[in-house]
C-alpha cells in the first residue's frame, strides 16, 4: 500500500499551512496558496522533466494525456491485455477504439504484438508498467518506425525506471495516480508529465473546461481552442502530495528491501517460476510475482495463502477485472469486438494471469511478518506440488 501506509503528521502540517495564511483558498486557480503548484513544481523536479500537471485522479491523467496527444473519434489505441480498465475507458472515453494486445513473458505488452496491431488507423500506444518497466526499447523503436505516439500510463510505477531512466519519462506524456494502491497516496489525485510545451498546454486545458490560463486576463475572459473537463485537483489534495513526495525515497527503498528479504528465500522452489524483469534493478518492489503450473495451481496457492493471513494483489484475480476479455461492457461497443468471444482473443494473456501470484509487499513489514510469509510461500509450493 506504500503512501497510504504512511499517512500522518507530515501531511497535516501541509494541511496546516495552507490553512495558516492570512487568506485560505481552497481552489487551485484562485489567487493564494498554490499547494498545487508546489506539488507539480516538486514532481516535475523529481522527475527530471519540464512540466507536471496535478489532477483529481489518475484516469483524469491518463484522459488529459489522450487528449493532449491529439487522440479522438476513430483513432486506434493500443494497449496492454492487463491492466486496469482506466486507460481503456479514457480512449474509449474520447471516441478513440481501444486496442488490447498480448501481453510477454514479462507480463507487458509484448513488442511483436505491439507491431502486428498497428493500423493506418492507429494514434497512440499507451505502455503500462506493471511495478517494472515492458520492453520499453522495442517499444519506443516500433512507435518511432511506425509514426505512433507512444504514452507511458505509469499509475502503479511511479520511481520505477528502466535502464536508469524513470518510467513516464519515456513516452511523449506519461500520467500517474495516487489512489490508495499506489506509490503515493493523496485520497484521490493524479499527475502528468512531459517535456512538451504544447502537450503540458493542452493538459492543463483539458482539465480545466478548456481555459487557457492566459496571464494577465480575468478567468472569465479566458479564450479556449478545445474542449475539457474539470479535473482540476484541490490545494488540500496537493498538500497531502507535497508532504507525501517528500516519502518517496523512503518508500521505494523500504519495498525494495522487503521484496529481496522474501524473495530471496522462495528463489529456489522450483514450481514457481519467478516474473522476468527488462530491468530489476528499477523495479518497484511493492509486488512480487511468480508463475505456477496451471490456474487451478494459483487457485489453489492463494487459497493456502488466505488461511494463513496473507491475501494476493490482482493476481490470479485479474480475470475478474484487469483482463480485456472481462472488459465486453466497453469493448462490445465497437465492430471489431462485437460478435468476438472475448475469452479466445488473448489466450497468452489470460493464461498467464490465472496461473500467476502477485504479492503485495507493503512499506511497513517486520521481520516476524517476512518470516510468516516466507513459511506461508514455502509450504504453498509444497501443497501445489
Ligand atoms: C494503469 C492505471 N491507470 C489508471 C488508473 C486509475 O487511477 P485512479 O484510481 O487514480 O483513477 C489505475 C488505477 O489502478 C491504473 O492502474
Amino acid at each position: 500500500m506504500a503512501g497510504a501506509e504512511l499517512i500522518g503528521k507530515e501531511e497535516l502540517a501541509q494541511i496546516q499551512e495552507l490553512f495558516s495564511g492570512e487568506k485560505t483558498t481552497l481552489y487551485r486557480y484562485a489567487p493564494g496558496n498554490y499547494k498545487a503548484r508546489e506539488f507539480e513544481e516538486k514532481f516535475a523536479a523529481y522527475m527530471g522533466v519540464k512540466y507536471a500537471h496535478a489532477v483529481s485522479s489518475g484516469t483524469a491523467a491518463i484522459h488529459c494525456a489522450l487528449a493532449a496527444a491529439g487522440v479522438g473519434p476513430g483513432d486506434e489505441v493500443i494497449t496492454t491485455a492487463w491492466t486496469f480498465i482506466a486507460p481503456v475507458e479514457a480512449a474509449a472515453a474520447l471516441g478513440a477504439v481501444p486496442v488490447p494486445v498480448e501481453i510477454d513473458e514479462t507480463y507487458h505488452l509484448d513488442p511483436a504484438e505491439v507491431e502486428k496491431a498497428i493500423t493506418p488507423k492507429t494514434k497512440a500506444v499507451v505502455a503500462i508498467p506493471m511495478w517494472a518497466a515492458p520492453k520499453m526499447d522495442e517499444i519506443a523503436e516500433i512507435c518511432e518506425r511506425r509514426g505512433v505516439t507512444l504514452i507511458e500510463d505509469a499509475a502503479q510505477s511511479l520511481g520505477a525506471t528502466y535502464k536508469g531512466r524513470k518510467l513516464g519519462t519515456i513516452g511523449k506524456v506519461g500520467s500517474f495516480s495516487f489512489d490508495a494502491g499506489k506509490t503515493l497516496h493523496v485520497g484521490e489525485g493524479g499527475m502528468v508529465i512531459t517535456d512538451d510545451k504544447d502537450i503540458y498546454d493542452r493538459v492543463a486545458e483539458f482539465s480545466d473546461h478548456g481555459h487557457m490560463h492566459l496571464p494577465g486576463l480575468l478567468r472569465g475572459k479566458d479564450p479556449r481552442r478545445a474542449k475539457g473537463l474539470n479535473y482540476r485537483l484541490s490545494e488540500v489534495t496537493a498538500a497531502i502530495g507535497v508532504a507525501q513526495l517528500a516519502k518517496i525515497d523512503y518508500i521505494l527503498s523500504k519495498a525494495r528491501e522487503n521484496k529481496y528479504k522474501i524473495k530471496d528465500r522462495i528463489s529456489h522452489l522450483s514450481n514457481l517460476t519467478m516474473r522476468p524483469f527488462t530491468d530489476e534493478a528499477g523495479a518497484q518492489g511493492d509486488t512480487l510475482i511468480f508463475k505456477v503450473r496451471d490456474p487451478k495451481a494459483a487457485l489453489e496457492f492463494e487459497a493456502h495463502l488466505m488461511e494463513h493471513g496473507f491475501g494476493t494483489k490482482i493476481l490470479p484475480e485479474a480475470i475478474d477485472w484487469h483482463y480485456a476479455a472481462v472488459w465486453g461492457h466497453l469493448l462490445k461497443a465497437y465492430d471489431r469486438y462485437r460478435d468476438a468471444n472475448l475469452e479466445e482473443l488473448w489466450p497468452k494473456t489470460g493464461q498467464l494471469l490465472q496461473s500467476s501470484i502477485c504479492l503485495n509487499i507493503p512499506v511497513l513489514m517486520d521481520d516476524a511478518t517476512i518470516d510468516k510469509l516466507v513459511a506461508a510461500i514455502i509450504s504453498g509450493a509444497e501443497k501445489i506440488g
